[in-house]
């Protein structure tokens, strides 16, 4: 993965390099101590990515694998082009079968957030649109334009959703509220505002107060490396706690509502998110503090009836023996169990809150009717 060194950018963390041949990421593994940027322009650069959560956060993911298909497309239609030239007899087909393959592959670097998946079927739809569009049959750079269209779409609409979101959840809160939130839902997880850090962030920004408490989220610390950061950078009131103080902080009446982000929701509102959200959430019902999810509807999975149906990311020991310790703390060869996500049960969770509207219990009904009828009965 080739290193293009610190750009003064301000926090775009994907887009497109200008010859459209690589994505450009900010390596969120190394925030918020470098601020280093990484070009994925083959196959294996991007899996590693992904697997690596150089980039990460289940929106975030989605718009770096549609640009990571849109991308390869280009330069395996400039492959087949010249072969053809050459007396080969490839040609649109091909494209279509070779990016099915990079689209299979890329799927597997990370199991739980649907939105992996979602984009790249997106961009593999459209490219089956434009082939089939055509009376002759498409050429290749005309199906690879359309798959960079639907990436650019798919970006540019995460920005919109972001937006709504953050309207939405702020109905939930007023000023001067104090709110818990898991993991990394921001701009880094998303573009632009986020999803559970999005209320916050534009309440900040209309001149709202808020006491957010951010979990530091073990074992990878997205809670107290980006989280912290994103907030300490905006000027919001942000507390790093450990995952083990939020019973305190709850009872000692500092927090009034709980924002977390998701990576899958099942068709009754079953939700995964990163490993301790159902912690929070069994803690915030015992203390009567809404637990509020916050997402967009490509994170709704309706082909999920439940979350036991939620593939779970197992992730490497070394992330819990040793990986932010200056050395390893635990016994060598030690056991450990890493889940990189866990299922909040819907009975724990008060709303989700989509860029279509906030759906309330009973999941089953709300979510399908957002997700396909786009409509929220709030
Ligand atoms: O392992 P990560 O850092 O990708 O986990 C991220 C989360 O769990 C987020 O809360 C979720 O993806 C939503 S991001 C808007």
């Amino acid at each position: 993965m080739g290193k293009t060194g610190k750009e003064n950018e301000g926090m775009t963390n994907i887009r497109l390099r200008e010859d459209g041949l690589a994505v450009v990421i900010l390596d969120q593994s190394l925030l918020p101590g470098r601020m280093e940027y990484l070009e994925a322009a083959t196959p294996e650069e991007m899996y590693d990515a992904i697997a690596g959560l150089k980039v990460r956060g289940a929106p975030a993911i989605g718009i770096f694998a549609a640009y990571c298909m849109a991308v390869l497309a280009r330069r395996e239609s400039v492959r087949i082009a010249e072969g053809a030239r050459d007396g080969g007899t490839g040609g649109a087909a091909e494209l279509l079968g070779v990016m099915k393959k990079h689209g299979d592959h890329l799927r597997t670097s990370r199991p739980t957030a649907v939105n992996l998946s979602w984009a790249v079927e997106r961009v593999l739809e459209s490219a089956e649109k434009a082939y089939a569009a055509e009376t002759e049959k498409a050429g290749v750079y005309i199906i690879a334009d359309a798959m960079m269209k639907e990436a650019k779409a798919i970006h540019e609409e995460d920005i919109a959703m972001c937006r709504a979101i953050s309207e939405y959840g702020l109905t939930l809160i007023k000023d001067g509220d104090g709110i818990l939130t898991h993991c990394n839902a921001g701009p880094l997880a998303t573009s632009r505002y986020g999803t559970a850090l999005g209320p916050i962030l534009l309440g900040n920004e209309r001149g709202m107060d808020f006491r957010v408490f951010a979990d530091e989220t073990r074992p990878l610390l997205q809670g107290a490396r980006l989280t912290a950061y994103e907030l300490q950078q905006a000027g919001v009131d942000v507390t790093l706690i450990c995952d083990n103080m939020a019973s305190m902080v709850m009872k000692n009446g500092w927090v009034q509502a709980c924002f977390v982000g998701c990576d899958r929701v099942a068709a009754n509102g079953d939700t995964a998110n990163k490993i301790g959200t159902s912690a929070v959430a069994i803690l915030a019902k015992h203390y009567g503090i809404p637990f509020y999810v916050l997402g967009p509807t490509s994170t709704v999975d309706l082909d999920c009836a439940s979350g036991e149906e939620i593939p779970i990311e197992l992730r490497k020991p070394g992330e819990i023996r040793e990986m932010f310790y200056g050395e390893p703390v635990a016994p060598e060869g030690v056991k450990c169990y890493n889940p990189a996500f866990d299922v909040t049960d819907s009975s724990l969770i008060t709303a989700i809150v989509t860029e279509k509207g906030i759906c309330r219990p009973p999941f089953t009904e709300s979510l399908a009717k957002v997700k396909l009828e786009g409509v929220c009965g709030i």
